[in-house]
């Protein structure tokens, strides 16, 4: 049987401490769906994107919550209705560093924050995520309250009630909170249902420019092809506005460094799309939701190694100007998350970590006043006026969120 293509048209964050369930609750929740990915889609683009779609369906004629599955036949042996394909976006890379959390939440519609029942709330990084959720205005959260396999029923409550501790006064204060075990496939109708309740398909306009965010780029070619079969540059990310086209032509922000005459500088890329693809699918043309692989005419050399992460794609001359300085209003962070006291002001001449969209880029402060501050990039960034940024510094051994900024012109 095959299964007709969606678009996922939602993506969805899975975040939360380190071994709580993120893994198995996307298996759990994309059953059959990821077994449909063509082997050379594993090794070219999904993998590399970190990421998998689940498409939720719906038994007409049976109650809430039975009546959500991702079975295509319902328990009651019915066919099921596709409601929506939804695309789960893991923050890239498997380290825990919060530069990577947080270029992922710039493709995130809402988010799915999983807590395991088996360990006190909140964990570092549960509460480093919730709080990085804040930052960047992600305000449609569920809650996977998971393994609960794993505890008696008043283990179960005293954990509900802790989870309701600490996210009162939070993004998250009033998110439901779904008592689920991933690994059992236990509850997993009624998260669903929270999912289709809490994080509506936003209303997005295909008539705006295109625009993406490049979390990923790659050279797809393998060692040793010729240059008359080679294949140009691919990157990887989402769309957030407008729509893309086989043969529209595109331009790149920052771009590539050239130097000339002892002078550097950052120019644009401009390329054609020579091919889409959207899940496992190649398609003629994308919309926003999931996550998507342009193949360009770039020269792979380019792409390499996700040398292009962090740009911005679009219609050439509509991008928002490449900056390698910039003035931003600052709310630092009552306090420090994961470490004790308070939040210094920013000094002149610290270095700052800021993530900008899905770039990361390091900044030192070049003036800074209360409530503001100008900051220059080792890497320029391509961002727009209001941009939000998330301010790091680095607190002993690691980099740690301390606040969120407002690009200003
Ligand atoms: P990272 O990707 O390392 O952050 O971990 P994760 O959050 O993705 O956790 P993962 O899904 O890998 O699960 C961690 C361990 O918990 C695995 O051994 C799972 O089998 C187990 N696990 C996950 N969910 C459940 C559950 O509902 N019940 C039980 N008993 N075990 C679970």
């Amino acid at each position: 049987v095959t299964q007709e293509h969606t678009q996922p048209e939602v993506n969805i964050g899975l975040v939360g401490h380190v071994d709580h369930g993120k893994t198995t609750l996307v298996q759990a929740l994309s059953g059959s769906w990821t077994d449909q990915h063509s082997e050379e889609m594993k090794r070219g683009i999904s993998i590399r994107l970190g990421y998998a779609d689940a498409t939720f369906r719906y038994c007409p004629d049976m109650d809430e919550p039975e009546c959500y599955t991702v079975e295509e036949e319902c328990p009651n042996g019915n066919e099921s209705e596709v409601l929506r394909t939804v695309s789960f976006v893991d923050a890239p890379g498997h380290e825990t560093l919060m530069a990577t959390m947080l270029s992922g939440a710039a493709l995130m519609d809402g988010a799915v924050l999983v807590v395991s029942a088996t360990e006190d709330v909140p964990q570092a990084q549960t509460e480093e995520h919730l709080m990085a959720l804040d930052i960047i205005g992600i305000d449609n959260i569920v809650i996977a309250q998971n393994k609960v396999d794993l505890v008696n029923r008043d283990r179960a409550v005293d954990h509900y009630n802790q989870i309701k501790e600490f996210v009162s006064g939070t993004v998250a204060e009033d998110a439901p909170i779904v008592p689920v075990s991933a690994g059992q496939n236990v509850n997993m109708d009624l998260l669903i249902g929270a999912i289709e309740e809490t994080i509506p398909t936003p209303d997005r306009s295909n008539a705006d420019d295109p625009r993406m965010f490049v979390a990923r780029s790659f050279d797809i070619n393998r060692p040793g092809t010729t240059w008359d079969s080679l294949s140009g540059g691919v990157i990887g990310g989402s769309l957030v506005d407008g729509k893309l086209s086989v043969d529209d032509e595109i331009q790149l922000r920052p771009g590539r460094q050239v130097d000339e005459g002892g002078k550097t500088e950052w120019r644009s890329l401009e390329t054609t799309v020579r091919s889409l693809q959207a899940g496992s699918a190649s398609v003629d043309e994308v919309t926003p939701g999931g996550l998507i692989g342009v193949g360009t005419g770039l020269d792979p050399s380019l792409t390499k190694g996700d040398a292009l992460a962090g740009q911005v794609a679009g219609k050439p001359g509509t991008l928002p100007p490449t900056r390698e300085a910039f003035e931003m209003e600052v709310d630092l962070l009552d306090r420090v998350v994961g470490e004790d006291g308070s939040v210094d002001e920013i000094s002149t001449g610290e270095p700052l970590m800021l993530t900008v969209g899905t770039a990361t880029t390091v900044g030192a402060v070049t003036s800074a006043r209360s409530g503001e501050c100008e900051v220059k990039l080792k890497r320029p960034v391509c961002a727009a006026d209001g941009a939000k940024i998330a301010i790091n510094r680095r607190v002993g051994a690691r980099w740690r969120l301390i606040g969120v900024g407002t690009l200003r012109d």
